[in-house]
């Protein structure tokens, strides 16, 4: 099985959902062979002015070799051949930090994985499953939550964009006003991580190698 791995915290390692994401990957792969593509969000640059100028005006030719145009193709690859893609990321902002939009706009490509009809965007990427890891400072999800949430309804809305219909997020919430239980959260988190593997194709596709 690939599996896609993007890390967008700053924190890199460091980071909790980092680490979850290493338990997911430890779980699938004590059943089935995995090869792991890990994408360091944090590092990625902003677009450049010829990706630009090649999104408003596809009907002209670019030179792909270099830049965001070269970068963005090596990043659709990435998700292209992936079975399995996880995504552990901050809440900063009430949304997604700018690494990991950085990484949206290098995949979310018109022509390339999504067209333009003329009623809607038709994603062009085969399904796959997502997992989501959110980690935030305080809350927004349940009766406690005191701020919006414009990461989960977006991400949502723009992997569907590009065919990638099977998101799932798992949230640790409260890492810096209930420092206190976030230890809690993350062993409730792989319980619940672990029970759901076991419940889902993921960790089925195919026998371990002998
Ligand atoms: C620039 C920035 C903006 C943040 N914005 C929010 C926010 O809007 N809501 C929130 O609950 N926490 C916010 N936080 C706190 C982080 O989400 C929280 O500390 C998170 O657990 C950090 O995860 P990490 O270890 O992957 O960096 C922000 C942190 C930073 C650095």
């Amino acid at each position: 099985m690939n599996i896609l791995l993007v890390n967008s915290s700053p924190r890199k390692h460091q980071a909790c959902t980092y680490q979850l994401a290493q338990f997911i990957i430890q779980q699938i792969s004590e059943k089935i062979d995995v090869e792991v593509v890990e994408v360091d969000a944090a590092t990625l640059p902003h677009l450049d002015a010829d990706y630009a100028k090649a999104l408003s005006t596809p009907d002209l030719m670019y030179d792909e070799s270099s830049g965001s145009l070269s970068l963005s193709n090596q990043l659709i690859a990435q998700l292209n051949k992936a079975d399995f893609i996880i995504i552990a990321s901050p809440m900063h902002n009430f949304s997604l930090p700018s690494s990991l939009k950085s990484w949206v706009d290098h995949v979310v490509r018109a022509g390339r994985t999504f067209e333009i009809t003329a009623t809607e965007k038709q994603g062009l990427l085969s399904n796959k499953p997502i997992y989501v890891l959110v980690s935030a400072g305080g809350r927004f999800s349940g009766k406690n939550a005191y701020q919006p949430d414009f990461f989960t309804p977006y991400l949502t809305e723009i992997m569907a964009t590009v065919g990638l219909k099977d998101i799932q997020f798992f949230t640790i919430e409260g890492t810096v006003t209930n420092r206190e239980t976030v230890q809690e959260q993350i062993d409730l988190l792989q319980k619940q991580l672990k029970n759901h593997l076991e419940s889902t194709e993921i960790s089925r596709e195919m026998p371990v190698a002998i």
